[in-house]
């Protein structure tokens, strides 16, 4: 038998080059790939051969290069993605991804590549049911696979092309090539745990194997004098505050004298190797006292539940919240509109029903990294992903104890995000490292941790109790919401406040009381995700909605449209709705897209299968909202060769913002694209423009940039009516009459030369700020949110009553999305969400048992595959939004609200009976099917 711990001499082909090594027999080929010939195209997703990112081609056979041995690659050929294609040369199949814009975070990319290399290489006219089939291997959590299958059927179809990659364009509505497009198709992009630096050192996280305990000792002395062990680090080494947090700091860095959750950290090992590192884990002591512990927030509640935190947190959140009176009550918020008993009384008909949702994990196929070093003027600098440097800037800045200006925090391009990076999981912890041992230091998670530890979409219990007349309209509405938010706060205030403020829907309701409860327990920290509490909630109101209209005889559109907000009409908290688009328009384009393509003749006739239709109108309100400042701030500079340099903190983590910020500025200025640069996410470099979530930076930051690209635009114009001695409204009628190099013959470079030399400015910064309110605490009324926008989606599905399975067969979609910058992005978006809510709707449910997480890996956590994902029909409205960037707002997080909701109702009326719980799994449908 081989000894695992003997070198083994191999020899293998690698993108053409011949290579030898010297390898232990069970190292991975994606780790000789990465580690000892710094190939990093191939990533480590899952590293047990389930994700597809790590995909190589040996031996002309895709396969997975995380589970191949040095053994079984000795004597083989591989190829990696470095040896496809070039920026110069690229392969077709790249250039048809560029061209179909099926790239977003780009993490999934280089294996998607490999496998559609040799599968085409085998059977080079496949249908796109064998494409999917062939793709289903490959999991990709951002672009819903849609568009990724079209630009393989472009291959196939050996469509001539040559994509345009010198973005020689500005124009706003066309979908040019993104701007980081070419390295993430090449494989050349650096997600964190790809960089390598001099002398870099390994960090591990030693984690609690118990979900609520005293700690009594930690001995790691064993583990300090493993060989190559440098440091270990614990609560008592932190020199500032030991706690973190984004709404509430109540957070320990490391665990301080107990533990909350199952996983959460204690001590970090920082050693010369990761295997070092990982061996010294096994020989750190800590004994525990068991403490009580609550798993359920219904538990929680009571009386007599043990308290979770210290007298001291809840005091702290006594101004916002309950838990000085009641258990573990983190946070509650109220919304008070009308007269709720006098509206029940008005109601012919009272409907009482429980919703429920589980908790969901984003899955991002980049798992949790960070790095930390000193840079060359000795400034602490922090790369990891990012929704906001300066939020983590300041974290890392209390804990160290030091000036904040003395660490620079970067954000690394990021393999998705869906809200997950808005919690911190390793940039303290690095940087503490670094701190200590004064060498760089990464960190980087396995799959299991990732998904064991960080934050995931906070589970609701949500009670509606509707009341309604009998001519189909809504005179009351009662929702009580409690969510767990585990064992931290993260940012369950605004998230809950978010849930409540949308609770009612889109829907114009004279009387309404919503209590919206976030209550701590011992389970995995929830924080922030896709839709941010207005998700949930969606799931319950337009469950609801069905359930009222079936109870009462109604049709569930017409009961809708009786309901529907118009313009003019009082949201739940009492906000005057103003619309650029009648909240009604995207219900009316479903419906009337429905009854063009309803395919009758599709429908099964088989007996064992039912066919359904339902749909879900949701609405959802940008930004931060309720009065917190939520600036977007960018500044441009213009350089001499005549380009622009777009630099803001607003991060792109997949979503294609900087290409968007990029279009901005070109339209403005009249720059053709390869004119125009963007720095993101690096606090020395770019200024502070919040954090990329609540689909608020298109909106936020976009105007900001096409202020600062106006402001620019009106000292060029003004300089060159004062130099040329002509008036500037014949300079402004030039421009708007040339698209392209507005200043006619001047070449820009001449004109910002010029400018500089006459001490004229070349750079501006602007910000905006939408304006909302403080909503009042006891009846939460106010302007909650500016602006909202509307979605509707309709699905047909396909229930076996003898498997419980259910196939979605068609999505139709409609949102407004007021101006579609890049259409191609808008519809990147769009299918990503989609099959986001898909996995809600029907698989993805993360399990807790007793506090211990149990689908921890993509088999036992099941995300949607190419094979899953119906026929979408997008319907894009563009109602310009009069404060919008051309009229722009966004698409991120609305996109995936409605799905889950309108399968859901498809489901019902294929069936008859509803489901209360998400996922509607195979086991759920056949036991409601047993039910009487
Ligand atoms: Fe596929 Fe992000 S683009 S995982």
């Amino acid at each position: 038998m081989q000894d695992q711990d003997t070198k083994i001499p191999i020899t293998l082909v690698v993108n053409n080059t011949e290579v030898k090594l010297d390898i232990l027999p069970n190292t991975s080929l994606l780790d000789i790939l990465r580690n000892e010939l710094g190939l990093t195209g191939a990533k480590k997703g899952c590293g047990i051969g389930l994700c597809g990112t790590c995909t190589v081609i040996m031996d002309g056979k895709a396969v997975r290069a995380c589970v191949v041995s040095a053994e079984q690659a000795n004597g083989k050929e591989v190829v990696t993605i470095e040896g496809l294609g070039t920026e110069e040369k690229l392969d077709p199949i790249q250039e048809a991804l560029i061209r179909h814009h099926a790239v977003q975070c780009g993490y999934c990319t280089p294996g998607m590549i490999m496998t559609i290399k040799s599968f085409l290489a085998e059977n080079p006219s496949p249908t796109s049911e064998q494409i999917k089939q062939a793709l289903s291997g490959n999991l990709c959590r951002c672009t819903g696979y849609k568009q990724i299958i079209d630009a393989v059927i472009d291959v196939v179809s050996n469509t001539k092309y040559r994509v345009n990659i010198d973005r020689s364009s500005y124009i706003l509505g066309e979908s040019v090539p993104r701007v980081d497009i070419v390295d993430k198709v090449t494989g050349k992009t650096k997600y964190t745990a790809d960089i390598t630096l001099d002398k870099m050192l390994y960090a591990k996280v030693y984690r609690s194997p118990h979900s609520s305990a005293r700690i009594v000792k930690i001995d790691s002395a064993a583990a300090k004098k493993i060989n190559g062990v440098i440091a270990v680090i614990t609560a008592a080494d932190i020199p500032g505050s030991k706690f973190y947090g984004k709404a509430v700091q109540d957070q320990p860095v490391l665990a301080v004298d107990r533990v909350r959750y199952f996983g959460e950290p204690i001590a970090l090992v920082i050693a010369e190797s990761e295997p070092i590192a990982e061996s010294a884990l096994q020989k750190i002591s800590v004994e525990y006292d068991p403490l009580p512990a609550v798993y359920h927030p219904l538990d929680a509640m009571k009386p007599d539940a043990p308290k979770i935190h210290t007298e001291q947190i809840y005091q702290s959140l006594a101004p916002h919240s309950d838990a000085v009176n009641t258990r573990n009550i983190l946070y509650h918020f109220p919304i008070r509109k009308g007269n709720i008993e006098a509206g029940f009384a008005q109601a012919d008909t009272i409907i009482e029903r429980t919703y429920t949702t589980p908790w969901f994990e984003h899955a991002c196929l980049e798992t949790e990294s960070a790095i930390a070093c000193y840079d060359e003027q000795g400034k602490l600098t922090v790369t990891a992903p990012s929704h906001n440097v300066y939020f983590d800037r300041r974290e890392i800045a209390r804990v160290l104890g030091i000036d904040k200006e003395q660490i620079r925090m970067i954000k690394s391009p990021m393999g998705a995000s869906f809200g997950k990076r808005e919690d911190i999981y390793g940039q303290i912890l690095v940087a503490l490292a670094t701190y200590y041992t004064n060498r760089p230091v990464k960190l980087v998670f396995t799959r299991e941790e990732t998904f064991t530890v960080t934050t995931k979409r906070h589970p609701m219990q949500m009670r509606y109790k509707t009341g309604v007349t009998n001519d189909g309209k809504i005179t009351a509405v009662e929702v009580e919401i409690i969510a767990d938010t585990g064992a931290y706060a993260s940012w369950a205030p605004n998230i809950l406040r978010k849930a409540a403020v949308h609770a009612a829907g889109p829907y114009s309701i004279p009387n309404i009381v919503v209590d919206a409860y976030a209550v701590y327990t011992n389970n995995v920290p929830a924080g922030a995700m896709r839709g941010f509490g207005a998700t949930q909630v969606a799931f319950a109101y337009e469950s609801q909605m069905d359930e009222v209209a079936k109870v009462i005889g109604f049709d569930p559109v017409e009961f809708r449209r009786r309901n529907l907000l118009r313009n003019g009409d009082t949201t739940a908290t009492g906000q005057v709705l103003r619309s650029a688009i009648d909240p009604g328009a995207t219900l009316d384009a479903v419906v009337q897209q429905y009854a063009i393509h309803n395919r009758k003749d599709a429908r099964p006739h088989h007996s064992s299968k039912k066919y359904g239709i339902g749909l879900a109108t949701i609405f959802y309100g940008i930004g931060y909202g309720y009065g917190i400042p939520d600036i977007g701030t960018a500044i441009i500079e213009l350089t001499t060769d005549g380009s622009a340099v777009i630099s803001t903190s607003a991060i792109d983590y997949g979503q294609g913002l900087a290409t968007i910020f990029c279009q901005i500025a070109a339209a403005v200025l009249g720059l053709t694209l390869d004119k125009v640069r963007i720095i993101t996410g690096d606090t020395e470099l770019t200024p502070d423009s919040g954090s990329t979530v609540a689909t608020r930076q298109t909106y936020v930051t976009g105007n900001a940039v096409k202020s600062a690209a106006e402001k620019l635009r009106g000292e060029i114009t003004s300089f060159v009516a004062e130099k040329y001695r002509i008036s500037q409204d014949a300079v402004t009628l030039i421009e708007n009459s040339i698209q392209l190099e507005p200043r006619g013959k001047i070449p820009l470079s001449e004109i910002i030369q010029q400018m500089r030399a006459a001490g004229r400015p070349t750079k501006k910064q602007a910000r905006f700020k939408p304006v909302t309110q403080r909503l009042d605490p006891i009846t939460g009324q106010g302007e909650a949110y500016y602006p909202y926008t509307f979605g509707t989606q309709l699905a047909e599905v396909e229930v076996d009553i003898e498997t419980g399975e259910v196939k979605v067969l068609t999505l139709l979609a409609a949102h407004n999305v007021g101006k579609a910058i890049h259409p191609g992005n808008v519809l990147g978006q769009l299918y990503g969400g989609i099959a986001m809510g898909l996995g809600m709707a029907l698989t993805e449910e993360f399990v807790i048992s007793e506090g211990i997480p149990k689908t921890v890996n993509f088999q036992h956590y099941r995300i949607p595959k190419s094979t899953d994902i119906p026929e979408i029909i997008p319907i894009i409205l563009e109602a310009p939004e009069p404060t919008g960037p051309f009229g722009a707002i966004g698409i991120g997080e609305p996109a995936m609200i409605p799905t889950a909701p309108a399968i859901l109702n498809a489901i019902a009326n294929a069936l008859g009976k509803r489901i209360y719980e998400l996922p509607a799994s195979k086991n759920k449908i056949i036991s409601i099917l047993k039910e009487e």
